[in-house]
């Protein structure tokens, strides 16, 4: 992370670096070349048209006259050539430098950790794989040959104005320090804004982000005038810093601008000295005249280059952060593959969890074994940490205290991959994708058969709703497809667990929109897999949990009750409240 941008920049041109010189040593060329013109001229003044033997020289020397113009001629398009060829260097060496980085960022962010998930919002990331992007894009393309351009055509314009009067471009050259001086102040003033026009950034795509995924809410809320509002704020507030960000360059302009434009009057009025004293021949003045630009351009340009090279140190900051993000959650060296399939043995011992930015742990002391091929029901109030459980299985957290086994192994022992590979999960909140029905239930594993999906659907007392419609398993669902309702939703979300045969199977809330006659369908569909496969329900409903062979009771991330269906009515405990209260009965 300590590495200075430009050399990870330069790293990430890999394969493009040989490419990018040429590219340098173009421009290098095509602004020296800049001068030929003047050069010409100066000669064609000197020789033909001012010089003591103007007159006979373009009777005697007609064939120079013409070869000068000539090749004048022929320098401009060979001119215009390097530049075209250059343009298509810096273009092609920054895409394939942002294609890569872009590529990796993505890859990157697959193997984070959900903590990662829940510390960066999707407008930041989004802005970081854009914007940001770009501006990395923009120093390769645009920064960096603009400096060398400044540069080239400063040093070889002063070069060729010490030979051709070292007292005249001395004068000039003393004019550098002061401009330099500016733009250092300028600098120091325009980094943090840049900064914080970033941060804007981020914080007017996050709002868009947010907005649009929850346009429903806002419409059910009839919240529309209030997320304009919300968005007007956050847009002036970026437009405003954009401003303040520009008019800092505005207070250094005039100065700059007052450096640049006495330029010529200075050469002007020592030039003409020098003219009249006879120390300058009128070609040499027309040379110093006709280049005094590309001494005074690069002068103006210094703030330009300045603003967009903080730009790109604003930016580059925030991709490096993700570019060199580790997840925490990896693969301990020596952790083993899976052979065949597990059994779906699970036990916790003494498991406590906290989220790492949390102050209380959401987990306390749990300890359970479920063996192969059990069910086991976890219930308890919305909050008590349920999810937090079943997501320390497929290790999306490690537990702080107390250690998991599977099949006897703990589970820091297996991989990763194959680790999840073994667990179907069906989560509380159901993603589709903008899919067909089908793609969505294969997505775990896109080569089962068109059979397997539809038994699986079965099993999920998914059949009947899919092939009622019109376009069956081949609907477009998800983001642009045909609504679902939420029930249905859950029932592909877990064909889609159940698609990938695991051994084991987590089912968090996934029945708890459907009705009662398919949530019996389901659990009938579930006990007749036709695979072996442990399963952890968690559930609110009594006639889920009632047949699992265990059921814990979660209270305050704590095991407060664990038992069979009897064993807890029994106990007269929450278990017993929640069945009283669910069926109505007053005494069981
Ligand atoms: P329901 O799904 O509503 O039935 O609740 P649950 O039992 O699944 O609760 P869950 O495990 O999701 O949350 C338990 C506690 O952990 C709650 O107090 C949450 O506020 C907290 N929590 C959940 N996710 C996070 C997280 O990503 N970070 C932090 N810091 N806290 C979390
Ligand atoms: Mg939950």
């Amino acid at each position: 992370m300590k590495k200075s941008k430009l050399r990870w920049l330069w790293e990430n041109m890999e394969g493009y670096r040989g490419l990018y010189i040429l590219g340098i040593f173009g421009t290098l060329l095509y602004n020296v070349l800049q001068l030929t013109v003047p050069f010409v001229t100066q000669q064609i003044i000197d020789l033909f048209l001012s010089g003591e033997n103007a007159a006979s020289n373009l009777e005697t020397k007609r064939s120079l006259f013409f070869g000068l113009i000539a090749a004048m001629v022929l320098l401009t398009l060979f001119r215009v050539t390097v530049v075209y060829l250059d343009c298509m260097i810096y273009e092609k060496v920054s895409q394939a430098a942002l294609y890569r980085i872009r590529n990796f960022l993505y890859n990157k962010m697959q193997r984070q950790d959900m903590a990662f998930y829940s510390v960066y919002r999707t407008g930041d990331l989004m802005t970081r794989l854009t914007g940001d992007l770009d501006a990395v894009r923009h120093m390769i393309a645009w920064v960096v040959r603009t400096i060398i351009e400044s540069f080239a055509l400063y040093s070889a314009t002063m070069i060729y104005f010490f030979f051709m009067n070292w007292k005249l471009a001395l004068i000039m050259l003393m004019m550098s320090p002061i401009i330099f001086g500016i733009i250092f102040l300028f600098k120091k003033q325009v980094a943090p804004k840049h900064k914080l026009l970033r941060e804007k950034m981020a914080t007017l795509n996050t709002a868009a982000q947010e907005n649009i995924s929850g346009n429903r809410v806002v419409k059910a809320f009839a919240k529309e005038e209030h997320e304009i509002e919300k968005f007007d704020q956050c847009n002036s507030e970026y437009s405003k810093t954009n401003i303040e960000t520009s008019f800092v360059w505005l207070r250094f302009f005039p100065f700059v601008e007052t450096v640049a434009n006495l330029m010529p009057v200075i050469l002007l009025v020592i030039g003409g000295l020098f003219l009249i004293n006879d120390q300058l021949t009128m070609g040499e003045y027309a040379a110093f005249s006709g280049l005094i630009w590309a001494i005074a351009n690069p002068m103006r340009n210094m703030g330009n280059v300045m603003n967009e090279f903080q730009r790109f140190d604003a930016a580059s900051a925030k991709v490096m952060e993700l570019y060199y993000a580790e997840p925490k959650i990896v693969d301990l060296p020596g952790a083993c593959d899976i052979e065949g399939r597990l059994k779906g043995k699970i036990e916790f011992k003494n498991v406590s969890f906290r989220y790492e930015d949390a102050d209380i742990p959401v987990l306390h002391d749990i300890s359970f074994t479920a063996e192969a091929g059990q069910t086991i029901a976890i219930m308890g109030e919305t909050g008590c940490g349920k999810t937090s459980l079943i997501n320390l299985i497929p290790r999306f957290y490690e537990p702080t205290e107390g250690e998991i086994y599977i099949d006897g192994k703990n589970i820091r022992d297996y991989k990763i991959q194959p680790l999840r590979k073994s667990i179907g999960l069906a989560t509380q909140d159901v993603l589709l994708y903008s899919d067909t029905i089908d793609g969505n239930i294969a997505y775990g594993d896109a080569n089962i058969s068109a059979d397997d999906v539809r038994k699986f659907a079965k099993y999920s007392a998914a059949e009947d709703f899919i092939s009622k419609m019109p376009e069956g398993y081949d609907t477009i669902v998800g983001e642009r497809g045909v609504g679902l309702s939420g029930g249905q939703k859950q029932r592909i979300s877990l064909a889609r667990a159940l698609a990938i045969k695991p051994s084991i199977l987590i089912l968090d809330d996934t029945t708890s929109a459907v009705d009662l006659e398919t949530e019996k369908t389901i659990q009938e569909g579930l006990r007749h897999l036709d695979f072996d496969c442990t399963k952890i329900i968690i559930a609110q409903r009594v006639s889920t949990t009632k047949n699992a062979d265990l059921i814990l009771v979660l209270q305050d991330g704590r095991i407060t009750e664990a038992g069979t269906h009897e064993q807890l009515l029994s106990k007269r405990g929450y278990y017993y409240d929640v069945v009283r209260l669910q069926t109505g009965e007053e005494d069981i």
